[in-house]
Parts: C-alpha cells; sequence; structure tokens
C-alpha cells in the first residue's frame, strides 16, 4: 500500500486529512541478544516501512484502523486496557508510556499498514512503536527527544506487550541513517554511524516464513538465564552489572557454580560482545571476508549455545557453507524462525536464490522468500 492510498483510506474512514507518519524496520548485521546485557548491536534502517496516517479527533476516543488485516480498535483515553487482538497493544503502549510521562493524549485517528514482513525479524513491532510516539510528539507538540521517544517505545513494548525486548529495535527504527550502519554501546547508548561499503557484495535476507511460537518466552526466559549469569559472577565481583562487565576467564573461574546451560548463554554473549567490537574494525577496514566469518561465528553460538535458532534457520545458513560466492550468513533477530542476513557477491546472488529456494521447498515443502533492501533514514514525517 502507498502512501496515498493511506491518506485516501483516512479520508474514507474519518472524512478529515492526516498526517503521515512512516517508521522503518530493521536489520542487524552483527550483535545478537547483546542489547539487553549492555553490549554492542550492528543495526542499520531499512526502505520497509510502517506508515500511519494520524490525526486528532476532538473527542476521547482512540480508533484504529490496519488496514492489512481490515480490522478496526477502539479505545478511551485513560482506560487502556490490553486488548486480545495483539497489535492495538503496540500502539496502547505508547499512549500508556506518553501518560506515564505525564502527557495527556487527547483522542486521535490512526490508519496504519505495513509492508515490513510480520514475524520476520525486521522488527514491525518496533516501528509501529516508534511512528505512533513520533507521530503523537508532533501533533500534540510534547518536544520529547527522540532518545526518549526510543526509550519509550521499548518500554510500551516490554510494559503493554509483554515482550522484555531490549532497545535495538526501537533505536534502529528512530535514528537509522540512509547508507549506514551504526554501532550502538547499549549501556552508554553512544552510537557512531559507518558507511555501508560492502566491495561489491550485496545483503540478502533469506525468509524461512516459519515463526515457531516459543519465540516470546524463550526471550524473556533467555533474559533470566543472562541476569541468573550475571549475579553468579557479581557474588565475587561487586562491579560487575551486567554481561558487559565479564569476561570468559571471569566466567571460567566461577563455572563450577553455574548450571552448564546458563553457562554457555553467557559464554555466547560474552562472546558476541567482543566479536561486534571487532567485526566493526573489519566493516571499516574493508575486511568483509573477516566479517563474514563473524556472523558464521555468531550463527554457532546462537544455535548451539543460545540455542535460540531452528532447524529451517541451521538449514539456511549450513547451505550458504558450499556457496563460494557467500561471505557469511547467520539467523538474525530474536530467533525461532524468521529471516537470515548473508553477504554476497553481487554476482552469486541470482544463483544463489534459486538454488536455495529449491533446497529448501524440497526439504521444507514450501520456498522461502527473499528480500532486497537498502539502508533507508529512521521515522519521519512524510511531506509530499
Ligand atoms: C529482538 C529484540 C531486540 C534484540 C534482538 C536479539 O529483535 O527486540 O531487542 O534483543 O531480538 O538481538
Amino acid at each position: 500500500m502507498k502512501i496515498s492510498d493511506v491518506k485516501e483510506v483516512f479520508r474514507n474512514i474519518y472524512n478529515r486529512d492526516a498526517r503521515i507518519y512512516i517508521a522503518p524496520g530493521r536489520i542487524n548485521l552483527i550483535g545478537e541478544h547483546t542489547d539487553y546485557n549492555d553490549g554492542f548491536v550492528l543495526p542499520a534502517a531499512i526502505d520497509k516501512h510502517v506508515i500511519y496516517g494520524l490525526n486528532e479527533n476532538g473527542s476521547n476516543k482512540y480508533r484504529f484502523h490496519a488496514v492489512d488485516l481490515d480490522q478496526t480498535f477502539e479505545a478511551q483515553a485513560g482506560k487502556l486496557i490490553q486488548a486480545d487482538l495483539g497489535w492495538p497493544n503496540y500502539l496502547m503502549g505508547v499512549i500508556d508510556q506518553l501518560n506515564r510521562a505525564g502527557h495527556d493524549i487527547p483522542g486521535f485517528d490512526a490508519v496504519v499498514t505495513s509492508d515490513i514482513p510480520i514475524g520476520a525479524g525486521l522488527s514491525s513491532s518496533a516501528a509501529l512503536e516508534a511512528g505512533l510516539a513520533t507521530g503523537l510528539n508532533e501533533i500534540y507538540n510534547l518536544n520529547i527527544p527522540k532518545l526518549d521517544l526510543v526509550k519509550l517505545s521499548q518500554r510500551a513494548e516490554n510494559e503493554f506487550v509483554g515482550v522484555n525486548c531490549g532497545i535495538m529495535d526501537q533505536f534502529a527504527s528512530v535514528f537509522g541513517k540512509s547508507g549506514h550502519v551504526f554501532r550502538l554501546d547499549c549501556r552508554s547508548l553512544d552510537f557512531e554511524y559507518f558507511p555501508l561499503k560492502l566491495n561489491g557484495n550485496g545483503i540478502v535476507l533469506v525468509d524461512t516464513r516459519v515463526k515457531h511460537s516459543l519465540g516470546t518466552s524463550e526471550y524473556n526466559t533467555r533474559r533470566q538465564e543472562c541476569e541468573l549469569g550475571v549475579s553468579l559472577v557479581a557474588e565475587g565481583n561487586a562491579q560487575v552489572k551486567s554481561l558487559r562487565d565479564v569476561t570468559r576467564d571471569m566466567l571460567e573461574s566461577v563455572r563450577e557454580r553455574f548450571d552448564p546451560v546458563v553457562y554457555k548463554r553467557c559464554d555466547y554473549v560474552v562472546g558476541e560482545i567482543d566479536r561486534v567490537q571487532k567485526a566493526c574494525e573489519d566493516l571499516v577496514a574493508g575486511r568483509i571476508e573477516d566479517f563474514g566469518e563473524k556472523m558464521y561465528e555468531t550463527h554457532e553460538g546462537l544455535s548451539k549455545d543460545y540455542e535460540v535458532s531452528c532447524e529451517e534457520l541451521d538449514f539456511l545458513v549450513d547451505f550458504t557453507k558450499k556457496d563460494p560466492d557467500i561471505l557469511g550468513s547467520r539467523m538474525m533477530g530474536g530467533g525461532f524462525g524468521g529471516c537470515t542476513i548473508n553477504i554476497i557477491k553481487e554476482t552469486g546472488i541470482p544463483s544463489f536464490r534459486e538454488n536455495v529456494s529449491e533446497a529448501f521447498k524440497n526439504r521444507f515443502g514450501h520456498p522461502p522468500l527473499f528480500y532486497d533492501v537498502k539502508v533507508d533514514d529512521g521515522v519521519r514525517q512524510f511531506y509530499e
């Protein structure tokens, strides 16, 4: 659906004009499950978006219409209750956070559509939150700084939706910059943009089109396992506040106190935090092959130690190992389905797509989907 269509739908339903906001999804080159451990990530916003048509309605009602689902939802200001439908919770979560920050949000109407595939690990939910937070901030002149919009969008998901996600996705949706990835220090929230130059290689996303239902509960469990690990290491090292403060030697020295599962979770995270730093050096120096190797290491850790991969993702990553045009491949995002991210020589992309499509279909009964994405700017109002 195009922006002009959103305007038209809004006009048809609400008989007024809308202001348009677009919020991107994201990719993440490396640094998975590190954000909520105060580590580093290397994401970028992409040219797939949630599009909102928004405007005040002069009442105390919030009226939402999701074009793609053809569903409508209504809520009353001051009386937000979790909805069974699912998607309205991302929107109400944002209003709830604005209320908690002391902002009254009078009634408004929203039409929303998205071309970010849901459940593919491209952060459609963060885009829903960041888009609404930004739109309401501007419509009601709240003057909330961008970083606070990121934080409240994350809290909306933590508290209203119930997914204890880290800050990466909302950050990328707000601070993305065309042509650039950025390294985010999830502790200090300092970040640095790097031009995404892949020296004749391209990024291809391959979507398994599966989303295993365990995703959310296992995600929250991983967070708890990391926290448990931190508390064990912190017993003898009071300065340890998160896995960011932990080295492999420190972990090793208290290994006998660890449950083996918790140990391997922490071992993965500690290794990954370090790997992102080195991978950034590779990227800046143009060592794309070394960068790709690190993506494979990340996948190995996510699959064997962190155990958030699945058969379909592992199959896709293994398949790439036979193809000399592929420099790196790994699952991306929270896991249990969704996409792999692959760095491939431009010239090898068509044959890779053909081969992997056939092999995947033979194995799982359906072909994967492919997304060609460009690295885009963060959330913004759209003007004609
Ligand atoms: C999801 C979460 C992020 C991050 C990734 C894993 O996308 O929303 O905060 O934890 O998983 O890296």
